[in-house]
């Protein structure tokens, strides 16, 4: 069997990895890839938003499934485009189609969802250019922290949260006067929730579902979940405090009740959906829904899956999962971003990475790296997942963070405190 699998980053290098793992696959190829993919599989320079290129790519290489990693190309409909063309008709594709990526699309879609099928959820309003002073009173009858989505996507960076009155309006303001493009022309105005988060992956196939590993990824750039928000610089699976209890509550009022709307909306969902949840005082409360695994969070949660994924896949083609077998390892993941300096703001690109031979007990994944001639250059904010397994989490943390100051790069930098929150 060939895959082809779309993306570039340290999720995509971790599903890769995975991917060349199973006996079934025959040929693996990243569209478009990284210094790491090339190591599993083979690169294929297309851009992820030309889905003629990638039908061809299909067509040449005579691919038997699809697994789409990021959001942008589903929301942009792929999955719709795969299914309307004769030709690609009868090739899967791992990821929801269009409507069913409006979860992650969408704020205002998602949260409609939530409540629509009484799915825990910050209470909630949307606004738009007309409705600007009715969005400003809606202020005042909140009380701080005051929370501002743009309702598109954002890279990351559409959510404000503030803490005075008269700033969370003049926010509402310029948001809705196009802040962020056309992503906050609708604004969702929502209650705060006072909690920890985590996040937790299915796989569907539109009727049934498996739960994966949960994970806690750390998305601030600076120690002790400070400064700006970034797309995460670490992350560490279990979650502790995500006990059976806990898990038995996000699959009872959370997960099926999710997947029961897909079905009632008439989505028909094949892929990964990622809950990230509050945990307010041992309830489950969705945060947001993404329509994709995590990054970093898929660096910790693959490593943890013993199964073979492929089979995962074809049974969500053939909406068998329900037979399919799940193992999971009992052994704790962590996993330590090393980025460029700058990062999340504008950043350095283009310097020489060393000692990646020297790298021992952790599995390397390649988020922002390119193969030059004489070795391998940074490439992007994100630059390198260091993964690594142990019995518990600080174990784990010890094999990542010695790696962490093996491998060198000019303006190397990493939290030094991943995890900090989770032991009791
Ligand atoms: P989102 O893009 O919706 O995941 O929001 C980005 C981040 O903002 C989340 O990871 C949370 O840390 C925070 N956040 C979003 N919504 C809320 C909320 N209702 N209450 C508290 N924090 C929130
Ligand atoms: N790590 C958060 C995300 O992938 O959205």
């Amino acid at each position: 069997m060939n895959i082809l699998l779309l993306g570039s980053g340290g999720r995509e290098h971790a599903l890769a990895w995975k991917i060349n793992q199973s006996k079934i696959v025959k040929n693996l190829y990243i569209a478009p890839g990284n210094a790491g993919t090339s190591d599993v599989g083979e690169n294929i320079n297309i851009s992820l938003s030309d889905f003629e290129s990638v039908k061809k790519v299909v067509a040449d290489k005579r691919i038997d499934i699809v697994v789409v990693g990021p959001e942008q190309p589903l929301v942009d409909g792929i999955v719709d485009f795969f299914e309307l063309d004769p030709d690609t008709k009868n090739i899967p594709v791992i990821g929801p189609p269009k409507l069913g990526a409006k979860l992650e699309g969408s704020k205002d879609f998602a949260k409609d969802f939530m409540q629509k099928y009484q799915i825990p959820t910050a209470k909630y309003k949307s606004f738009n250019k007309n409705s600007i002073h009715d969005g400003k009173k809606f202020l005042e009858t909140l009380s701080a922290p005051y929370v501002l989505k743009a309702d598109g996507l954002a890279a990351g960076k559409g959510v404000l949260i503030i803490d005075n009155l008269k700033e969370a309006q003049v926010s509402l303001e310029n948001m809705l006067n196009g802040q962020f493009g056309e992503a906050s022309k609708t604004v969702v105005i929502e209650e705060f929730l006072d909690g920890i988060e985590l996040s937790v992956f299915v796989i569907t196939d539109g009727k049934s579902y498996k739960i994966l590993p949960e994970a806690k990824d750390y998305k601030r750039i600076g120690e002790g979940d400070t400064g700006l928000n970034t797309g995460g610089m670490g992350a560490v699976s279990p979650v502790p405090f995500a006990d059976k209890e806990f898990l038995l509550k996000v699959e009872k009022r959370v997960i099926k009740p999710t997947i029961d709307g897909l079905i009632k909306e008439n989505i028909k969902y094949k892929g990964f959906i990622f809950f990230g949840l509050m945990n307010v005082k041992g309830d489950p409360y969705v945060i947001e829904y993404n329509v994709r695994m995590g990054d970093p969070e898929t660096e910790v949660v693959i490593p943890r899956i013993k199964s073979d994924l492929v089979n995962l896949f074809i049974q969500t083609a053939n909406n068998t999962l329900e037979n399919a077998e799940l193992i999971i390892d009992e052994n704790f993941c962590t996993t330590v971003m090393l980025v460029s300096r700058g990062y999340p703001e504008k950043y350095e690109k283009g310097k020489k990475i060393t000692n990646l031979e020297d790298v021992s007990e952790s599995t390397i994944f390649h988020a922002g790296t390119i193969d030059k001639d004489d070795g391998v250059y940074t490439n992007g904010g994100r630059v390198i997942a260091i993964s690594s397994y142990g019995e518990n989490m600080d174990t784990a943390l010890v094999k990542s963070y010695k790696n962490a100051k093996t491998i060198e790069f000019e303006g190397k930098n990493y939290r030094k405190d991943i995890g900090f929150d989770l032991n009791e």
